[in-house]
């Protein structure tokens, strides 16, 4: 059996959870300011911004398999046919007749991404994170449809919870930021005194996109899941194979609405026609993110990833208290102490949830 690998003496499983937490805190501001804060017709096209994310994930994924191999064959003392033996060892990994079960959750993740462009450019930002939560009870769905896992009353009343009160905590952060949230830069940021440009929003599309995003973030994250735990196939491989079939649905839309200009500048200038500083910090914060989540799926499951998600919310209300002087309102306590209670209800052992509840309310 693999023995559980540690990072600075912190076991994977729990440094994944946290760098996904401060990931996900970080995503959804970045992506928010790289698609309002330019007007619409110098804004980049998010579907080079998807096409590019596969690409440097998988590239990431294919080094990374490729040391495994080669380390575990002893490449690098045999020389050149070493490593080309390693190349061959790990190409038949990738291309092995079970990578097509990858094609449904690459299909899912790109069709996702695509959404999250869709919903963060018409939603406030915390109006996008508090109704993205729903995917917490999609997950759960298809964890029991898919992996027969089996999820007490008690288990789904603190999903239920964990739902609401991160929906709450994230309702009252952006009132009491006091920032209209279509122009909400952060304190300090270039942008703050910079004209804001006017970017016309549309909720109801925001909110179908966001929807069907919770759908397609379930549904993958634990088909993905099945994939990895079924098998004995590399985590690294299955990440390869799941962006090499990411590829063909990226790269589609770009062909699609090709620019006619396309011919003049060539395919790599066009894509990344308008790709500047905020629109490349956003590929690499999903780059990161994909990354994390492989690990946080093999290590956790997708269940604890809504947890740790969760969590970061409430953290990152934390560190804009102490950073930018926000205050603690009612509706952050109650919020908050909701997520709180509804971790610490999920992670009971069975049987005794009630009993640990019953010990703690003052009857
Ligand atoms: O919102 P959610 O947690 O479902 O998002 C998961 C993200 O992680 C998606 O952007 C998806 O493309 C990415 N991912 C990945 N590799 C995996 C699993 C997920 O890049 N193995």
């Amino acid at each position: 059996a693999e023995s559980a690998p540690t990072i600075c003496g912190m076991p994977l499983k729990y440094f994944s959870l946290i760098t996904l937490a401060v990931q996900n805190a970080a995503l959804s501001i970045v992506m928010h300011y790289s698609r309002v804060s330019t007007p619409a017709a110098q804004s980049y096209s998010p579907a080079a911004a998807v096409l590019l994310n596969e690409l440097l994930k998988g590239s990431i994924s294919f080094v990374i398999a490729f040391l495994r191999v080669a380390d575990a064959s002893d490449a690098s003392r045999r020389g050149v046919m070493g490593w080309l033996s390693a190349l061959q060892r790990v190409s038949r990994e990738i291309f092995s007749p079970d990578c097509w079960k990858l094609s449904i959750p690459a299909l899912l993740y790109v069709v996702q991404n695509s959404l999250q462009f869709v919903a963060v450019g018409n939603l406030p930002v915390a109006t996008f994170q508090v109704t993205y939560q729903m995917k917490i009870l999609t997950t759960a769905a298809f964890s029991v449809m898919l992996l027969r896992r089996k999820l007490s009353s008690t288990k789904w009343l603190s999903l239920l919870f964990l739902a609401i009160g991160v929906g709450i905590v994230q309702i009252q952060s952006s009132s009491s930021s006091h920032i209209p949230s279509r122009q909400n830069h952060p304190v300090g940021s270039a942008h703050e005194s910079a004209p804001l440009h006017i970017h016309i929003m549309s909720p109801l599309k925001g909110f179908g996109a966001v929807t069907a995003a919770c759908f397609t973030s379930g549904l993958a994250g634990v088909y993905f899941e099945m994939v990895l735990k079924n098998s004995k196939a590399d985590l690294w491989v299955r990440n390869v194979q799941l962006s090499l079939f990411s590829l063909p649905p990226a790269i589609l839309p770009i062909i699609w609405n090709a620019d006619p200009r396309i011919y003049q500048d060539g395919i790599i200038a066009s894509v990344l026609r308008n790709f500047g500083g905020w629109a490349w910090a956003t590929v690499s914060v999903q780059v990161l993110g994909g990354l994390i989540t492989a690990i946080v799926i093999k290590y956790s499951d997708n269940i604890m990833k809504g947890f740790a998600t969760s969590l970061s919310i409430v953290l990152s209300f934390l560190a804009s208290v102490a950073l930018f002087g926000f205050r603690i309102t009612p509706s952050f306590v109650i919020g908050s102490t909701t997520v709180l209670a509804a971790t610490w209800m999920y992670n009971q052992p069975p049987g005794q949830e009630l009993v640990a509840i019953t010990n703690v309310l003052p009857v």
